[in-house]
């Protein structure tokens, strides 16, 4: 069959509220020409993210009501642990309220002046909680993982030869390695298990711990299921707990891959390490059996992992991600391939050239989607990373809009209009003007910074 269906019927239903492209443009300019500071009941398809805002299954909200919010040794918080356990056999499984709670919490312990921490690339919360403990978050993805247009179909591996020379150059500053999988700053991309064993037989040498970010972890076992040579026949879970087979601890994001709305967790072998996060846990977080979450998070979690890990949800999830992608690339859009997991990267600099880096092309493009069609994307460019700390202003590697798709949300008619509408941009494409900053402020400006567009004259 050419279609592939969402493998689940919709039992509860949110409204979304139909607005026109003339309340549109009032909107956003009311909102200062901020896609952040939009209500979200004047946006039609949100893409801003896919942290959080997955769609809970009948038995995730039965689990709700059955979590139990006892202080201290809560049944939730086993069922929890031994859900975690089952795919991820660490020693020490630390509850947290999110995926950066679980990265303070490491690198309150670990980080520091002098230290410094490779990873394929840092998501920014983990670089910022690097760097504000003093300690160097460095970047060693593969060169294919920096070519948009590179056909590589593990773009997110850690360059194994940048690791070893880092760690020899480094030696005795490095508290652990880091993978993120898939590679959400560099595009979504997976690591392959090759890639995985090769840094794991690194670590060994040097004698260094490996954690893994494992937000997206089983997008990444799919893609390693569907592209790396043995692994067609594996299912994904004996391919999942391989990957963690060769970790000695990870931070999780729940909100992408536990498919909750809230949640998070730390995990770890070293018995010294779990003492010293759970010291840390209880003053930021909350008491070891719930972290920062309530019971009933916690058997939410518990229920999202087992349906995470199934085949036909994997297939639907990676196969809708690719039609959007597909589609935009087939009409001309430039985008970055191969379509990674969860979200569809744009090139705005290539789609609108005639707008110089200066003038924000991503930020005119998401302002532009908004504005046709009342789509939400985020600009991963010049505004995200243009202002430097001395506040002078430099180009970004990419002027990206990430068009991230929340899991279980939008059926296969809410893309073929973000299709459609795409179709409309690209008529239009050539009268888009770039946008300036009108008032910003001194640091992580793109959540509140303030546009105006520049009229071609
Ligand atoms: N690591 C990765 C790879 C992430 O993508 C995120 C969040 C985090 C850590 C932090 O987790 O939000 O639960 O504290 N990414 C979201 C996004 C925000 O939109 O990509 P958190």
């Amino acid at each position: 069959m050419k279609t592939t269906i969402e493998p689940f019927r919709i039992k509860t239903v949110e409204p979304i509220r139909m607005t026109t492209r003339s309340e549109r443009e009032a909107l956003i300019e009311k909102a200062n020409n901020n896609l952040f500071s939009l209500n979200s009941q004047d946006v039609l398809i949100d893409f801003l993210t896919d942290s959080g805002t997955s769609a809970m299954s009948a038995a995730q909200w039965a689990g709700i009501l059955s979590g139990d919010e006892s202080y201290a040794g809560s049944p939730s918080f086993h069922r929890f642990e031994a859900a975690v356990k089952k795919l991820m056999p660490f020693k020490h499984i630390i509850p947290t309220h999110q995926g950066r709670a679980a990265e303070k919490i490491l690198f309150s312990i670990i980080g520091g002046p002098g230290k410094k921490i490779p990873n394929n690339t840092h998501f920014d919360t983990t670089r910022a909680n690097i760097e504000t403990t003093g300690a160097e978050a460095v970047d060693l993805v593969i060169d294919e993982g920096l070519d948009p247009a590179s056909e590589f179909p593990f773009k997110g591996n850690l360059c194994p030869k940048k690791l070893t020379n880092f760690i020899e150059e480094n030696m005795g500053s490095i508290p652990i390695v880091m993978v993120t999988i898939t590679n959400n700053s560099g595009g979504g991309q997976p690591v392959s298990l090759g890639n995985l064993k090769e840094i794991r037989s690194i670590c060994d040498r040097f004698k260094l711990p490996l954690f893994i970010d494992a937000c997206r972890f089983a997008e990444n076992a799919y893609f390693i299921q569907q592209r790396e040579a043995g692994q067609e026949d594996r299912s994904i879970v004996d391919i999942v707990k391989d990957i963690f087979a060769l970790a000695d601890g990870m931070t999780m994001s729940a909100k992408k891959d536990a498919l909750v709305n809230i949640g998070g967790w730390l995990a770890m072998n070293d018995d010294a390490m779990a003492m010293d996060a759970r010291n840390v846990l209880i003053l930021t977080e909350g008491f070891p059996t719930y972290g920062g979450l309530a019971g009933r998070d916690l058997e939410a979690i518990a229920i999202g992992l087992e349906e995470i890990v199934d085949q036909d949800y994997l297939h639907y999830r990676i196969t809708s991600t690719a039609y959007l992608g597909d589609a935009l690339s087939e009409m001309g859009v430039p985008i970055m391939k191969p379509v990674g997991g969860h979200a569809v990267y744009i090139d705005a600099r290539a789609l609108l050239p005639h707008i110089p880096h200066q003038q924000y092309p991503g930020q005119a493009l998401a302002l532009a989607l908004y504005k046709i069609g009342g789509i939400r994307g985020c600009e991963i460019g010049t505004v995200m990373f243009g202002r430097q700390p001395d506040g002078s202003e430099v180009m970004a590697k990419m002027d990206l809009v990430r068009l991230a798709i929340p899991r279980r949300v939008y059926t296969q008619s809410h893309i073929d209009y973000v299709i459609e509408c795409f179709e409309e941009l690209m008529k239009e494409k050539d009268s888009i003007t770039g946008v300036r900053i009108t008032w910003e402020p001194p640091a992580l400006r793109h959540f509140t910074a303030h546009f105006d567009s520049i009229c071609s004259s």
